[in-house]
């Protein structure tokens, strides 16, 4: 059986998520994602999801490509991860190419091109112009009405 591992937060999962996870099981048999932990988005990696730890696990754990989600406490767990899981294939978007590259020590490493166009921070901040700008016709509106 070849094991396959791949590492992120996967917010707000989106169609690119899906991509990636399509594409690293079909890589091998059986795929581990290792879910960013809410404290580790926070203190290491400096981002704020919007779905906490355990929801984003839920997302994660119905997809069909996924057979095993596991937590990413730290940057260093990695090599760890990979012996105890007898992994064969690290796999990450290539907006990580070459960063990864020292762990071909203990197996392949794999860099797989992002879908374009489409991240979770793009959501957030979609979400939160329409959220600005309706708050702006609310209150304009109300404006309005005690005008007239
Ligand atoms: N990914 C991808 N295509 C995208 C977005 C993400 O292939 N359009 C991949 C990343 O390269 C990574 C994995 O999905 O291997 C998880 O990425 P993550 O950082 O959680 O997703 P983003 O949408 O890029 O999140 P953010 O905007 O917070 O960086």
């Amino acid at each position: 059986m070849k094991r396959v591992i791949t590492y992120g937060t996967f917010d707000l999962l989106h169609y690119g998520h899906i991509n990636l996870l399509r594409r690293a099981r079909a890589l091998g048999d059986y795929l581990i994602v290792a879910l960013s932990t809410d404290e580790f988005n926070q203190k290491q990696k400096a981002k704020q999801s919007y779905f906490d730890y355990k929801t984003r696990e839920l997302m994660l754990d119905a997809i069909r490509y996924v057979d095993l989600v596991i937590p990413e406490e730290t940057w260093e767990q990695k090599p760890d991860d990979i012996k105890l899981y007898k992994v064969d294939i690290f796999v990450m978007g290539d907006d990580w190419e070459g960063r990864f590259d020292y762990l071909s020590e203990f197996c392949e490493v794999a860099y797989l091109p992002k879908t374009p166009e489409i991240s979770s921070t793009m959501i957030r901040n979609d979400n939160l112009n329409t959220t600005a700008f309706e708050s702006l016709k609310n209150s304009l509106s109300n404006s309005m009405d005690k005008q007239t």
